[in-house]
């Protein structure tokens, strides 16, 4: 088997052993003859897999019991206006902090269907570099009913070095940061991610609620939307993404299996500083973000002579390194290490950019 180390930021890198387990059940589930793609959702077998997937969260996150985790079909993106429409009454208000694309695409999207949101500009560039704006130093408005931000910006690398401390509930689009390492779930309202990073595949998204923010229908509110009446079927309204939903409970039990959120904190932690600390000392290599503010996860990086953009893509590609590419808004590079990028992945991606830099310095 050839797999690459693949850098992609989602759909990302899955472990091989769970593709493996998938390979070896996707003909006869079980024993059961029948493979998951083809059984009904409202059968034992499938409920084992949701109510096992909903167990093995609560244990990764140690979520109290006042939280409910469900999942919804579609993209993180679908919960941008799922949030206020569940969340907000006309006129209403909440504040949204922008470090990204992702918040400010989320910030827009609430204001469409909530005028009176107030987007924020949190980003701050202190002498070239890019930085979260401390939240003392923001106008936030006294009267909104949530706090939304995004705790780790997938393109551009910005992430928080906390949770930011209100009296309103907070909301955090989790989607590049789920499961990465332990979080105080307790300090939050709502967590929503889409499930295509640590979750496994695209399809599905995770939503983690407190009881007291699953409020009554609301008229503009589609039900498949309507986070108390999804809850209270488990998810199961109508026929979900069976087979994402599959994928994430195999995710979980590999990350239990692997040792939870402190072997990954450690381990993620661990990728993230190496590579930071070699582009740090390069003359060839930099990364434009305030230390403090430096995501994880997604670590962007330009080369000194963008001409040699192309070429860096193609040998990495050749070194079995893929998909390293910078989101097309930013350009430049960007390295995506999740869960399944393995502990030796960013030695050998720092072993070849330090080659590719040696030749091609000027
Ligand atoms: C932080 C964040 N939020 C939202 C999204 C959008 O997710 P989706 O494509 O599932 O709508 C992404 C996608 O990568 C993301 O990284």
């Amino acid at each position: 088997m050839n797999r690459l180390f693949n850098f992609s930021a989602g759909p990302a890198m899955l472990p091989a052993e769970v593709i493996s387990t998938i390979q070896s059940e996707l003909l006869d589930y079980k024993g059961t003859g029948v493979s998951i793609m083809e059984m009904g959702h409202r059968t034992p077998i499938f409920d084992e897999i949701v109510d096992r997937t909903e167990s093995n969260i609560k244990q990764l996150l140690d979520i109290p019991d006042n939280y409910h985790v469900l999942f919804m079909h579609g993209g993180a993106s679908h919960q941008f206006a799922a949030i206020p429409l569940n969340l907000l009454e006309q006129g209403d208000s909440a504040d949204y902090l922008v470090t990204g694309t992702w918040s400010e695409k989320a910030g827009a999207e609430a204001k469409r269907l909530r005028p009176e949101v107030n987007v924020i500009n949190a980003e701050s560039l202190i002498e070239g570099k890019r930085g979260v704006t401390k939240l003392s130093e923001l106008n936030l408005n006294p009267n909104a009913k949530y706090l939304y931000y995004t705790p780790n910006e997938t393109i551009g690398g910005l992430a928080f070095e906390s949770i930011p401390n209100v009296a309103i509930p907070v909301v955090a689009d989790y989607t590049s940061a789920i499961l990465s390492e332990p979080v105080d779930v307790s300090k939050f309202g709502l967590i929503f991610a889409g499930a295509q990073k640590n979750l496994g595949i695209a399809g599905i998204s995770l939503i983690i609620i407190r009881d007291d923010l699953l409020k009554d229908l609301n008229s503009d509110l589609p039900i498949l939307w309507h986070y108390k009446s999804m809850n209270a079927e488990r998810g199961l309204y109508n026929t979900p993404a069976t087979f994402a939903w599959y994928v994430a409970r195999l995710m979980t039990d590999w990350m239990l299996e692997k040792g939870g959120m402190s072997y990954f904190a450690k381990k993620n932690g661990d990728n993230a500083a190496r590579l930071y600390q070699y582009i740090d000392q390069s003359q060839f290599y930099s990364n434009d973000v305030q230390i403090e503010s430096r995501s994880k996860l997604n670590i962007p990086f330009l080369l000194s002579d963008e001409s040699k953009n192309d070429l860096f893509l193609k040998q990495a590609e050749s070194n079995g390194l893929v998909a390293l590419k910078g989101h097309r808004s930013v350009g430049g590079m960007r390295a995506s290490m999740y869960n399944a990028m393995p502990k030796d992945a960013v030695e050998k991606l720092i072993s070849f950019m330090d080659t590719f830099a040696n030749n091609n310095l000027s």
